[in-house]
Protein backbone atom coordinates (compact mmCIF):
# COMPACT_ATOMS: atom_id res chain seq x y z
CA UNK A 1 0.00 0.00 0.00
CA UNK A 2 1.52 3.31 -0.45
CA UNK A 3 2.54 5.64 2.41
CA UNK A 4 -1.15 7.76 2.15
CA UNK A 5 -2.91 4.69 2.74
CA UNK A 6 -0.74 3.18 5.47
CA UNK A 7 -1.00 6.26 7.62
CA UNK A 8 -4.62 6.30 7.16
CA UNK A 9 -5.27 2.32 8.34
CA UNK A 10 -2.51 2.85 11.28
CA UNK A 11 -4.30 6.16 12.51
CA UNK A 12 -7.61 4.35 12.31
CA UNK A 13 -5.89 1.40 14.12
CA UNK A 14 -4.90 3.14 16.93
CA UNK A 15 -8.15 5.22 17.32
CA UNK A 16 -10.00 1.68 16.92
CA UNK A 17 -7.96 -0.38 20.07
CA UNK A 18 -7.90 2.57 22.19
CA UNK A 19 -11.57 2.68 22.05
CA UNK A 20 -11.73 -1.51 22.13
CA UNK A 21 -8.42 -2.57 23.56
CA UNK A 22 -9.78 -6.11 23.32
CA UNK A 23 -9.41 -6.10 19.52
CA UNK A 24 -5.61 -5.41 20.17
CA UNK A 25 -5.84 -8.38 22.60
CA UNK A 26 -7.38 -10.67 19.87
CA UNK A 27 -4.24 -9.33 17.56
CA UNK A 28 -1.80 -10.19 20.26
CA UNK A 29 -2.90 -13.12 20.36
CA UNK A 30 -2.74 -14.43 16.94
CA UNK A 31 0.77 -12.81 16.86
CA UNK A 32 1.69 -14.73 20.02
CA UNK A 33 1.00 -18.07 18.05
CA UNK A 34 3.13 -16.55 15.23
CA UNK A 35 0.76 -15.61 12.71
CA UNK A 36 1.50 -12.32 10.70
CA UNK A 37 -2.30 -11.18 10.60
CA UNK A 38 -3.42 -9.54 7.46
CA UNK A 39 -6.62 -6.97 7.33
CA UNK A 40 -9.52 -8.05 5.02
CA UNK A 41 -11.77 -4.98 5.10
CA UNK A 42 -12.65 -2.34 7.54
CA UNK A 43 -16.09 -0.61 8.32
CA UNK A 44 -17.37 2.69 8.79
CA UNK A 45 -20.49 3.35 9.32
CA UNK A 46 -22.47 7.00 8.94
CA UNK A 47 -25.43 8.29 7.64
CA UNK A 48 -26.95 9.65 4.72
CA UNK A 49 -27.08 13.03 5.15
CA UNK A 50 -24.88 14.98 2.42
CA UNK A 51 -22.40 15.98 5.05
CA UNK A 52 -21.83 12.92 6.50
CA UNK A 53 -22.77 10.21 3.75
CA UNK A 54 -20.51 7.94 2.08
CA UNK A 55 -19.13 9.91 -0.49
CA UNK A 56 -17.80 12.56 2.22
CA UNK A 57 -16.14 9.77 4.04
CA UNK A 58 -14.62 7.79 1.09
CA UNK A 59 -13.02 11.26 -0.52
CA UNK A 60 -9.40 10.59 1.65
CA UNK A 61 -9.67 6.73 0.55
CA UNK A 62 -10.18 7.54 -3.56
CA UNK A 63 -7.78 9.88 -2.92
CA UNK A 64 -5.15 7.23 -1.78
CA UNK A 65 -6.09 5.27 -4.79
CA UNK A 66 -9.32 3.09 -3.84
CA UNK A 67 -12.06 2.74 -6.31
CA UNK A 68 -15.83 1.58 -6.15
CA UNK A 69 -16.12 -1.71 -6.12
CA UNK A 70 -19.51 -2.94 -4.82
CA UNK A 71 -23.28 -2.22 -3.70
CA UNK A 72 -25.18 -3.68 -0.84
CA UNK A 73 -28.56 -3.31 -0.03
CA UNK A 74 -30.10 -3.99 4.04
CA UNK A 75 -33.71 -3.64 3.77
CA UNK A 76 -34.63 -4.63 7.27
CA UNK A 77 -31.92 -2.38 8.77
CA UNK A 78 -32.42 0.18 6.33
CA UNK A 79 -28.84 0.78 5.24
CA UNK A 80 -27.37 1.18 1.98
CA UNK A 81 -23.44 0.10 1.43
CA UNK A 82 -20.63 0.39 -0.55
CA UNK A 83 -17.40 -1.37 -0.83
CA UNK A 84 -14.40 0.17 -1.93
CA UNK A 85 -10.54 -1.54 -2.91
CA UNK A 86 -7.23 -0.12 -4.32
CA UNK A 87 -6.70 0.02 -7.62
CA UNK A 88 -3.24 -1.72 -8.18
CA UNK A 89 -2.19 -3.08 -3.98
CA UNK A 90 -3.62 -6.15 -3.74
CA UNK A 91 -2.96 -6.58 -0.01
CA UNK A 92 -4.52 -3.43 0.81
CA UNK A 93 -7.40 -3.72 2.71
CA UNK A 94 -11.17 -3.59 1.32
CA UNK A 95 -13.34 -0.97 2.96
CA UNK A 96 -17.18 -0.87 3.37
CA UNK A 97 -18.82 1.80 4.41
CA UNK A 98 -22.65 1.82 5.28
CA UNK A 99 -25.11 4.70 5.69
CA UNK A 100 -28.36 4.67 7.51
CA UNK A 101 -31.25 5.38 4.97
CA UNK A 102 -32.95 7.86 8.01
CA UNK A 103 -35.45 9.05 5.86
CA UNK A 104 -37.03 5.43 6.55
CA UNK A 105 -37.43 6.72 9.83
CA UNK A 106 -38.97 8.69 12.80
CA UNK A 107 -39.36 12.11 13.24
CA UNK A 108 -37.49 12.07 16.18
CA UNK A 109 -34.47 9.96 14.97
CA UNK A 110 -34.59 12.32 11.92
CA UNK A 111 -34.95 15.60 13.87
CA UNK A 112 -31.48 13.77 16.32
CA UNK A 113 -29.61 13.25 13.51
CA UNK A 114 -30.00 16.36 11.91
CA UNK A 115 -29.87 18.29 15.14
CA UNK A 116 -26.17 16.70 15.99
CA UNK A 117 -24.88 17.47 12.05
CA UNK A 118 -25.68 20.95 12.28
CA UNK A 119 -23.08 21.03 15.42
CA UNK A 120 -20.61 19.80 12.72
CA UNK A 121 -18.35 23.07 11.30
CA UNK A 122 -18.52 22.84 7.53
CA UNK A 123 -14.63 22.69 7.58
CA UNK A 124 -14.72 19.86 9.58
CA UNK A 125 -17.24 17.63 7.56
CA UNK A 126 -15.26 18.51 4.18
CA UNK A 127 -11.77 18.01 5.60
CA UNK A 128 -10.20 14.70 5.10
CA UNK A 129 -9.64 14.14 8.79
CA UNK A 130 -14.17 13.56 8.84
CA UNK A 131 -13.11 9.91 9.36
CA UNK A 132 -11.12 9.84 12.67
CA UNK A 133 -13.50 12.63 14.15
CA UNK A 134 -15.06 10.61 16.32
CA UNK A 135 -18.60 11.92 17.71
CA UNK A 136 -18.37 15.92 17.12
CA UNK A 137 -22.02 16.48 19.37
CA UNK A 138 -20.56 16.14 22.92
CA UNK A 139 -21.53 14.06 25.56
CA UNK A 140 -24.26 12.18 24.50
CA UNK A 141 -27.67 11.48 26.66
CA UNK A 142 -28.43 7.55 27.63
CA UNK A 143 -32.26 8.60 27.63
CA UNK A 144 -31.62 9.35 23.66
CA UNK A 145 -29.18 6.65 22.96
CA UNK A 146 -32.06 4.11 24.62
CA UNK A 147 -34.67 5.59 22.32
CA UNK A 148 -32.71 5.34 19.35
CA UNK A 149 -31.97 1.37 20.00
CA UNK A 150 -35.59 1.25 20.05
CA UNK A 151 -35.89 1.72 16.09
CA UNK A 152 -32.22 1.05 15.05
CA UNK A 153 -29.03 -0.51 17.19
CA UNK A 154 -27.01 0.95 14.24
CA UNK A 155 -28.01 5.17 14.58
CA UNK A 156 -27.64 4.50 18.24
CA UNK A 157 -24.13 3.06 17.94
CA UNK A 158 -22.92 6.40 15.86
CA UNK A 159 -24.66 8.65 18.02
CA UNK A 160 -22.38 7.83 21.04
CA UNK A 161 -19.17 6.76 18.56
CA UNK A 162 -19.64 8.99 15.86
CA UNK A 163 -16.58 8.79 12.48
CA UNK A 164 -14.14 6.05 12.97
CA UNK A 165 -13.55 2.38 12.37
CA UNK A 166 -16.26 -0.09 13.33
CA UNK A 167 -14.19 -3.21 12.74
CA UNK A 168 -11.29 -4.20 11.51
CA UNK A 169 -11.20 -7.94 10.14
CA UNK A 170 -8.47 -10.80 10.52
CA UNK A 171 -7.93 -12.62 7.24
CA UNK A 172 -8.46 -16.66 7.95
CA UNK A 173 -6.61 -16.94 4.90
CA UNK A 174 -3.31 -15.86 5.13
CA UNK A 175 -3.60 -17.49 9.59
CA UNK A 176 -1.11 -20.09 9.20
CA UNK A 177 -2.53 -22.38 12.17
CA UNK A 178 -6.06 -21.77 11.63
CA UNK A 179 -7.71 -23.68 8.51
CA UNK A 180 -10.95 -22.55 9.54
CA UNK A 181 -13.16 -19.62 10.74
CA UNK A 182 -14.19 -22.68 13.17
CA UNK A 183 -10.90 -22.56 14.31
CA UNK A 184 -10.45 -19.49 14.83
CA UNK A 185 -13.80 -18.84 17.21
CA UNK A 186 -12.60 -21.99 18.88
CA UNK A 187 -9.31 -19.97 19.53
CA UNK A 188 -11.42 -16.82 20.81
CA UNK A 189 -13.80 -18.56 23.41
CA UNK A 190 -11.33 -20.03 24.69
CA UNK A 191 -9.22 -17.01 25.31
CA UNK A 192 -12.43 -15.81 27.02
CA UNK A 193 -14.14 -13.76 24.30
CA UNK A 194 -17.85 -14.10 23.11
CA UNK A 195 -18.92 -14.79 19.81
CA UNK A 196 -21.80 -13.17 18.01
CA UNK A 197 -24.15 -15.85 17.61
CA UNK A 198 -26.90 -13.62 15.24
CA UNK A 199 -27.59 -16.23 12.78
CA UNK A 200 -25.34 -18.72 13.99
CA UNK A 201 -21.36 -18.28 14.67
CA UNK A 202 -20.48 -18.75 10.99
CA UNK A 203 -22.11 -17.12 8.62
CA UNK A 204 -22.37 -17.70 4.98
CA UNK A 205 -20.74 -20.53 3.29
CA UNK A 206 -18.05 -22.11 1.22
CA UNK A 207 -20.91 -22.03 -1.58
CA UNK A 208 -21.02 -18.32 -0.45
CA UNK A 209 -17.99 -17.85 -1.47
CA UNK A 210 -17.11 -16.05 2.30
CA UNK A 211 -17.37 -16.99 5.97
CA UNK A 212 -16.81 -14.74 8.51
CA UNK A 213 -17.84 -14.54 12.46
CA UNK A 214 -16.99 -12.04 14.93
CA UNK A 215 -16.45 -11.32 18.34
CA UNK A 216 -19.44 -9.42 20.42
CA UNK A 217 -18.39 -5.75 20.68
CA UNK A 218 -17.01 -5.72 24.65
CA UNK A 219 -18.92 -3.60 26.89
CA UNK A 220 -17.02 -0.30 27.99
CA UNK A 221 -17.73 3.03 30.11
CA UNK A 222 -19.25 5.30 28.24
CA UNK A 223 -19.93 8.89 29.95
CA UNK A 224 -23.25 10.45 29.25
CA UNK A 225 -25.03 12.84 30.84
CA UNK A 226 -26.54 10.88 32.90
CA UNK A 227 -23.25 9.35 34.56
CA UNK A 228 -21.30 6.35 33.37
CA UNK A 229 -22.90 3.35 31.62
CA UNK A 230 -21.67 0.48 30.32
CA UNK A 231 -22.37 -0.48 26.15
CA UNK A 232 -20.65 -1.77 23.47
CA UNK A 233 -17.76 -0.85 21.51
CA UNK A 234 -16.31 -2.09 18.64
CA UNK A 235 -15.96 -5.21 17.49
CA UNK A 236 -13.54 -7.68 15.44
CA UNK A 237 -14.24 -9.76 12.38
CA UNK A 238 -12.52 -12.66 10.52
CA UNK A 239 -13.21 -13.53 7.13
CA UNK A 240 -12.44 -16.36 4.77
CA UNK A 241 -12.74 -16.21 1.60
CA UNK A 242 -12.72 -18.99 -1.16
CA UNK A 243 -11.93 -19.04 -5.13
CA UNK A 244 -14.90 -18.54 -7.53
CA UNK A 245 -15.30 -21.14 -10.44
CA UNK A 246 -12.72 -19.18 -12.26
CA UNK A 247 -9.90 -19.15 -9.33
CA UNK A 248 -9.93 -16.14 -8.24
CA UNK A 249 -10.67 -15.46 -4.92
CA UNK A 250 -14.37 -13.82 -4.33
CA UNK A 251 -13.81 -10.01 -3.70
CA UNK A 252 -17.16 -9.20 -2.46
CA UNK A 253 -19.16 -8.90 0.51
CA UNK A 254 -22.75 -10.95 1.03
CA UNK A 255 -25.51 -9.05 2.48
CA UNK A 256 -27.12 -11.82 4.92
CA UNK A 257 -24.26 -12.43 6.56
CA UNK A 258 -23.33 -9.05 6.37
CA UNK A 259 -27.38 -7.73 8.14
CA UNK A 260 -26.06 -10.69 10.96
CA UNK A 261 -22.57 -9.50 11.18
CA UNK A 262 -23.90 -5.70 11.99
CA UNK A 263 -25.62 -7.00 15.17
CA UNK A 264 -22.17 -7.53 17.03
CA UNK A 265 -22.71 -3.78 18.44
CA UNK A 266 -26.16 -4.55 19.64
CA UNK A 267 -26.94 -3.49 23.44
CA UNK A 268 -26.50 -6.41 25.75
CA UNK A 269 -25.95 -6.67 29.53
CA UNK A 270 -23.16 -8.89 30.89
NI1 LIG B 1 -17.05 -6.52 8.13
Amino acid sequence: MNAKGKIIFDRLWKDYTTLTPDAKRVYDLFVQEGEDVVNDHIAFRTFDDERVNIDRLVKPLLDAGYVLKGEYNFEEKHLFAQHFEHKVDKFAPRVFISQLITSDFSEFLQNTVKEKLDLIPRQTYESDELIYQGNLWGLPSYKVYEKLREESEYAAWLYVYGFRANHFTVSVNHLKNFQSVEDVNAFLKKNGFLINDAGGEVKGSPDQLLEQSSIKAPLIDVDFEEGTKQIPSCYYEFARRYQDADGELFSGFIAKSANKIFESTDYYKK
